[in-house]
């Protein structure tokens, strides 16, 4: 759980979205803790972050309603010491803002990763820890694999078809230069930019963003389908559990 082992000495921090409501869900509660094979979605989240070799300061950004369960499913992993919790606001945006802003001073580099993302794998936490070494910002990614259309919202007819070779779907982790991103963001905050990942608000920036390969089961649960397709890969995973 230490960044190189501990020969860099230096921390890698992982910030953790987790103030959403999951609207499209359609749930009562924070889709976050909805049960997954037994356990609240996000113990997934934090097992993973767990498992990592490279990270050793976790935030949860979340909304008050939610503290006491966060907090039982943090002690229930044996995270209490490596966890902190952090006020989000109402949008995604405003909560990882939120959360930059709580990271301890020494932080130079942050990985970002949505609670929702509850079956990244460790390895992929630490590939782009690793490749965060290396670069401003970066984002996992994966080549689409539908035929993508840009489609006119009040006609909806089709207005054109980028090329797909050149086309990746955007999930986390999402690592920056702490001060870099916060930069991003007062400018996004001066500008007005409504963004639905960090990696946006780096571009608008004009600040290079590397892909890294991501994983096709790295899905965001955000509707009920998605909550049977991540339990079918978890059980696919560890065995019938
Ligand atoms: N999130 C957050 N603060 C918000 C909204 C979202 O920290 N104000 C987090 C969510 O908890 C989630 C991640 O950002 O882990 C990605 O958001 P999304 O999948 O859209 O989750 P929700 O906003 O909860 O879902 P919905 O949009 O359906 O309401
Ligand atoms: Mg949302």
């Amino acid at each position: 759980m230490y960044w190189g082992q501990g020969t860099e000495g230096e921390s890698l921090y992982l910030l953790i979205p987790a103030a959403g409501s999951g609207r499209r869900m359609g749930s009562d509660r924070n889709k976050l803790l909805l049960p997954l094979l037994g356990k609240p979605l996000i113990a997934w989240t934090l097992l993973a972050a767990k498992q990592s070799r490279q990270i050793d300061w976790i935030g949860i950004v979340g909304q008050p309603i939610d503290w006491q369960d966060f907090k039982s499913v943090v002690s229930d992993l044996n995270l209490v010491d490596s966890v902190q919790f952090i006020q989000g606001g109402s949008t995604r945006q405003e909560s990882v803002y939120q959360g930059l802003q709580s990271l301890p001073t020494a932080a130079e580099r942050v990985l970002i990763h949505d609670g929702a993302r509850c079956l990244a794998t460790p390895e992929l936490l630490d590939r782009c820890s690793e490749a965060l070494r290396d670069c401003p910002g970066l984002i996992a990614g994966i080549p689409v694999k539908d035929t993508i259309k840009v489609v006119n919202s009040s006609n909806s007819v089709i207005e054109s078809t980028p090329d797909r070779s050149q086309l990746w779907a955007a999930q986390t982790p999402q690592g920056f230069e702490v001060a870099k991103l916060l930069e991003c963001h007062q400018e996004g905050i001066r500008q007005g930019w409504q963004v639905t990942d960090d990696a946006a608000l780096f571009e608008q920036c004009c600040l290079p963003v590397k892909v890294v390969q991501g994983e096709e089961t790295n899905l965001k649960v955000t509707t009920p389908v998605d909550l049977a397709i991540a339990e079918f890969i978890l059980r696919q995973r560890f065995g019938a559990i």
